[in-house]
């Protein structure tokens, strides 16, 4: 597909800017950020020093009109592209008929229709049913109110170096203490974490399970345990994903105990993987999972979609939100499902991340810094240590690849527990010659990196 681009005419000027009123007109990212640290808290830091202004598939344009690269998507939610036509077209056609009714009051077609899709798209033959929510941590949030409504029981056990979101109960399921958790406790009860298992860093799926097992001494009896949540392929946690043979321990023992096992699939939808969830490289169903980011194609919508009769737990009024599936939200979710089919984005997704890990995998025999190059379908991950022994993680080196190759018009995330991960996230319709020039960049500004540090 074509890159849909264009460029910005002319840009604004600040100057005898009204400062009571609401305006477009910006001058530089400077000024732009000088206004940004006056008016919005330090705590929503940005990992990017430029302001955007508009976006288009897989490029970035900032407030002075220079282009970049989006190895980003806005956190794994364009996997459509930014902007696209389709999206538009459903967004407005439903603008134009309602924006919002709160489906707790009356009920709209394409919340029901979106549901129904979801549930026949999740993997595992049980029968589904679908909640809509707005944010993913509040769709998590939900799956655990599902799970102690269901189970009758409260614990649940998550995973270090997992990310769930930021909201209270989300945040003590979260495996990460900087810059998450840090100064925000005390953190909810009954939230136990064990290690994820990672060859990498010599934790095996037996010690994983083995941790489990000693949760189950030390802390909360197995029949007090409602829930055990990880993501299919930890995402914040840095691209390790779950190996085959814990996805299946973990169904035997949850079935052996009556416990739920939930996928947080929030980063892992929606064709990123090569396949439409990351649970479908697995051959166990589980009983719910959490969906956000990609599903909306840039709309706020999460969700729950999990088997029937567990989702009908809790009783009329126990679940929702004021805009949990907003009409315009699930207007876009329909079009993104389509356009997942439509333009055989689970395909592009492995040949995208086969050309990602090609081409970092050659890079890795002159960086010696760069330690692993993996990725399951187009959710890619360069590990970077601080010598070719692989013992020391090198974030100050992930942090300055990341500032240099902003530099050269590439806005690329960093991941992992250490830090020390680069994550590539590009849109699933970026073009090759456009892929291949982020990598050039991304190549480049590890390079740079090394002499710089
Ligand atoms: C796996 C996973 N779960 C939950 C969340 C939280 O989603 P949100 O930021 O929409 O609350 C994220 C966000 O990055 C995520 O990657």
């Amino acid at each position: 597909m074509p890159e849909r681009t264009e460029r910005l005419g002319g840009q604004g000027n600040r100057e005898n800017m009204p400062m009571n009123r609401r305006t477009t007109v910006v001058s530089s990212n400077n000024d732009m950020f000088e206004r940004r640290e006056a008016a919005i808290p330090r705590g929503v830091g940005s990992a990017c020093r430029i302001v955007i202004d508009r976006a288009e598939n897989s490029e970035l344009f900032d407030v002075e009109g220079r282009r970049y690269i989006d190895f980003a998507a806005g956190i794994a939610v364009m996997n459509v592209g930014h902007s696209h036509p389709k999206v538009r077209e459903a967004v407005t056609a439903q603008l134009e008929k309602v924006a919002h009714a709160c489906f707790q009051v009356t009920p709209y077609t394409p919340y029901i229709e979106l549901a129904e899709r979801l549930n026949a798209a999740a993997p595992g033959p049980s029968p589904k049913k679908t909640i809509f929510l707005t944010s993913g941590a509040e769709a998590v949030e939900n799956a655990i109110k599902i799970a102690r409504r269901h189970t009758g029981r409260s614990a649940v056990i998550t995973f270090t170096g997992g990310y769930h979101g930021r909201t209270m109960f989300t945040l003590g399921m979260t495996g990460k203490v900087v810059p998450y958790k840090a100064g925000f406790g005390p953190m909810p009860g009954d939230i136990f974490h064990v290690p994820f298992p990672i060859d990498l860093h010599g934790v095996s799926v037996d010690a994983s399970m083995h941790a489990i097992e000693q949760v189950f001494k030390g802390d909360v009896e197995a029949s007090g345990v409602a829930a055990i949540v990880l993501e299919p392929i930890l995402g914040e946690g840095g691209f390790y994903p779950a190996p085959p043979a814990l996805m299946r321990r973990l169904r035997e023992l949850c079935d052996q105990h009556g416990i739920l096992l939930v996928a947080d699939e929030i980063q892992t939808g929606f064709a990123r993987t090569g396949k439409m969830f990351a649970m479908h490289h697995h051959d166990v169903e589980v009983d719910l999972m959490t969906v956000a980011k990609s599903l909306g194609g840039g709309l706020p919508i999460s969700g729950v979609i999990g088997r029937a009769e567990i989702m009908d737990a809790p009783t009329a009024g126990g679940l929702g939100g004021t805009y949990g599936g907003n009409a315009l939200s699930c207007a876009a979710g329909l079009a993104v499902l389509d356009i997942i089919e439509e333009e055989g984005l689970c395909d592009r997704a492995v040949a995208q991340g086969a050309r990602i890990q090609a081409h970092m995998k050659k890079a890795a025999e002159r960086l010696e810094v760069i330690g692993d190059v993996r990725g399951t379908g187009a959710m890619c991950a360069v590990e970077l240590f601080q010598d070719a022994s692989r013992k020391k993680p090198a974030p100050e080196l992930a942090k300055k690849a990341q500032a240099l190759a902003l530099e050269e018009g590439l806005v690329v995330l960093s991941c992992g527990l250490h830090g020390n991960v680069l994550r590539v996230l590009a849109p699933l319709t970026i073009s090759d010659p456009l892929l291949d020039e982020g990598l050039a960049i991304l190549e480049h500004s590890i390079e740079r990196a090394m002499g710089a540090i």
